[in-house]
Order: C-alpha cells, then sequence, then structure tokens
C-alpha cells in the first residue's frame, strides 16, 4: 500500500566490501524504513587487485574494465539477496541506486573514476539503476562530495536541536544540520584509511578490531603534530579528499626514518583521525549540540572515545538511536538519491559541494 520501493548498494574507500539495503522511502514515512540489508565481503583477489588499481600500474585500463564487471556482478547478487531477503520481487523496486567503487578522486581536475558496470548491474538484476552520481555535480564545478548530505538533512534534521552527523568510513566527512539556515558539509580528512593501513602493516589484519591496538599504545606527540600540519585541514569547505592524498605514501612521508613502537603509531593515527574531525567540527559547524556517528569506524571504541574527549560539550550517539543503523546510512543514501534522480530531483547541495547550482544526479539505466 503505497510502498515506494528503492534499493542502495554502496562500496567506500575502505575497500572492505559490499553494503546493500532495500528500504520503502515512500514520502508518509518519516524514517525510511529498512526491508533487509546485505554486507558483502570482497573476495581476497578482488579486493588486492582494487588496492592495486588505487595508484597508476601496468595495463591499467584493462585491469580496470575487468574489476568493474567483477563488481558489476557482485552489486547485482547483492542487490538479488536483498529482495529475497526481503521477500519483494525485483520488479516491485523502482530502482537501485550503485555508486560504484572510487578508483580515482581529483575534482579539480574535473573528473573522479567509479568503477562500475551498471549496464551490467541492470541486466543481471531486471532493475533499473542509478549510477554515476558525482560527475555531473563536478562538471557543474562542484566537488562530486560529499552526496549525503541531503540525504542526511532529510532524515536527521531536527527542528531545534543544531546536529552534525559525521560518517567514519575510509574517509570522514561532515554534514552540519543547524535548526535553521544552509546544510554544510565535506570531508574532514582521513577515517578508517590510515588506521587500517597501519594495522594491515604491522599486524597483517586488515582494520584494528575494537581499537585495541590503538589503544595499547601511547600517543607521540611529535607526530601528532606533524600529521596535523597536512594543509588539506585547513583548507575551507567546499573540500573532498580520497586515497588520491591519505595514502601510504602520504604515511610514510610523515613518518620518515624515526624508530617507534607499531602500538604507539597506531594511538598516534586514532588521535589524529579524532583531531582532525573534532577540529573541522569546531570551526565549521559552531554551536553544534548533537554528533550523530555513522560508518564503519563507530566499531572502533577507541576512536569513537578520543572523538568524545574531544568534543566534550556535544552529546554523542551513533545513528542507530535516530532510526537508521549506523552500518546502513551510506548505502540507504544511495537508494534515496535514486528515488531523486528518477523523480528528476537534484540531489547535490550546491551549499556542500559548490557546484554552480542543483542538479539531477547520475545516469538512468531502465530495467
Ligand atoms: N570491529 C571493528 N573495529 C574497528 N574498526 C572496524 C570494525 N568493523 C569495521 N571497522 C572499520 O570500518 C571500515 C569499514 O567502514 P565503512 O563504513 O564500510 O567504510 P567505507 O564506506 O569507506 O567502505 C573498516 O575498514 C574498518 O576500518
Ligand atoms: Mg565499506
Amino acid at each position: 500500500m503505497g510502498r515506494e520501493l528503492f534499493a542502495g548498494v554502496m562500496s567506500g574507500t575502505s575497500l572492505d566490501g559490499i553494503d546493500a539495503v532495500l528500504a520503502d522511502l515512500a514520502p508518509a514515512i518519516v524514517t525510511a524504513r529498512i526491508l533487509a540489508s546485505v554486507h558483502v565481503d570482497f573476495p581476497a583477489e578482488l579486493r588486492r587487485e582494487l588496492f592495486a588499481l588505487q595508484v597508476s600500474g601496468p595495463d591499467e585500463l584493462v585491469r580496470a574494465a575487468r574489476a568493474a564487471q567483477r563488481l558489476a556482478e557482485l552489486y547485482a547478487q547483492a542487490l538479488r539477496r536483498v529482495c529475497v531477503a526481503a521477500g519483494v520481487p525485483v520488479h516491485d523496486v523502482i530502482a537501485a541506486g550503485v555508486h560504484g567503487q572510487t578508483v580515482r578522486h581529483r575534482p579539480r581536475e574535473g573528473w573522479t573514476a567509479q568503477l562500475n558496470s551498471p549496464a551490467r548491474v541492470a541486466e543481471l538484476t531486471s532493475m533499473t539503476v542509478v549510477a554515476d552520481f558525482r560527475m555531473r555535480d563536478i562538471a557543474a564545478g562542484g566537488q562530486g562530495a560529499p552526496l549525503v548530505p541531503a540525504f542526511h538533512a532529510a532524515v536527521f534534521r531536527h527542528p531545534e536541536r543544531h546536529r552534525v552527523v559525521a560518517n567514519l568510513g575510509g574517509i570522514a566527512n561532515v554534514t552540519d544540520l543547524p535548526p535553521s539556515g544552509a546544510v554544510r558539509g565535506f570531508d574532514t580528512g582521513p577515517g578508517n584509511v590510515l588506521l587500517d593501513l597501519w594495522q594491515a602493516r604491522s599486524c597483517g589484519a586488515p582494520f584494528d578490531a575494537g581499537g585495541r591496538f590503538a589503544a595499547s599504545g601511547a600517543v607521540d606527540a611529535a607526530l601528532l603534530a606533524a600529521l596535523l600540519a597536512e594543509p588539506y585541514l585547513a583548507l575551507p569547505p567546499p573540500k573532498s579528499t580520497g586515497r588520491d592524498l591519505f595514502d601510504a605514501a602520504w604515511l610514510d612521508a610523515v613518518l620518515g626514518r624515526t624508530a617507534r613502537a607499531p602500538a604507539d603509531v597506531q594511538a598516534t593515527l586514532a588521535a589524529f583521525t579524532a583531531a582532525s574531525l573534532a577540529a573541522a567540527i569546531r570551526e565549521h559547524c559552531v554551536g553544534a549540540q548533537d554528533l550523530l556517528l555513522c560508518g564503519g569506524g563507530v566499531r572502533n571504541g577507541d576512536l569513537v572515545a578520543r572523538i568524545r574527549t574531544e568534543l566534550p560539550a556535544l552529546r554523542v550517539a551513533t545513528t542507530d538511536a535516530f532510526g537508521v543503523a549506523s552500518e546502513h546510512v551510506e548505502a540507504l543514501a544511495f537508494a534515496w538519491l535514486a528515488r531523486e534522480t528518477i523523480a528528476g530531483r537534484p540531489g547535490n547541495l550546491p551549499a556542500v559541494t559548490g557546484a554552480a547550482g542543483p542538479r539531477i544526479l547520475g545516469a538512468i539505466y531502465p530495467r
């Protein structure tokens, strides 16, 4: 009865895997109702290849095309699985928003690259697919990112409380939601990306479970100061970043040749991640009262504790307390953005991305 079913599929900069949701976005429903969700970890060989494709290498055009095909199969699988889990025939789904896998993000050069094969996803699922959400905003002079703030505003904005949403993905981004006035948002810097990198290097694990490794170390004040000197942090919004900047080469350049205990480096990277996020909120979200956290970083108890300590005046909670499970926010945002595109409405916020104006985002691949 009056359902408006949309699916969303996200695979973010952490390169951990795919998150998909199926949701009822009928306007009468205040908070989107998620009918089903799935997470699919990337197979090890695809994960290795996606990491390798983050930097230039031999035959990368062919390798990127092959990785895109493989991703499309996995996106389609995830979409079919959410439908089965919800008991919904694919034809009842109006459209699926499929973000793709970012391998480069160069808005200042006028482009960004998300590996995907939306035509293949449409063939494999018999769903209408909306994809390539970012390029239109960049073509209009914007950053193409972040795109989630319009969704955050629709779902989390409050008439009296000044809220800020922070997504702790590979990269961290915030959305400022004052009770009135413009919604702003930008990437603050690293989320999990440096923590994952250092964990892999020192322990061979994909992430620092619970932040226990970081919690076992001591912050190196000199290293923290060197990390905080990164010029991106001081740039005024609109701004967005990615693995193009915060990668192994960046970290090695800051670490230099000084020998340090691996746990102390991890503690310092966690302190850096929290401090860069908190500084951005203090400077650009003046008067904020509530901080709503989402993304995989909410499972890093050490990181969340550091964020709380940095921002003692804010009430900190995950988005679960506000109606959307923290691991579903991004995928749900792309379901919502697909709805906006299908409805012929713009999905970007020019005040966030810096685009010349509102634009209808993405390309539609009809079922
Ligand atoms: N139990 C955990 N402890 C610490 N960190 C975790 C845990 N589970 C997930 N993460 C972090 O969350 C990341 C995935 O978060 P996600 O929101 O999917 O990011 P992205 O959107 O960049 O893919 C992982 O790479 C890891 O750093
Ligand atoms: Mg992810």
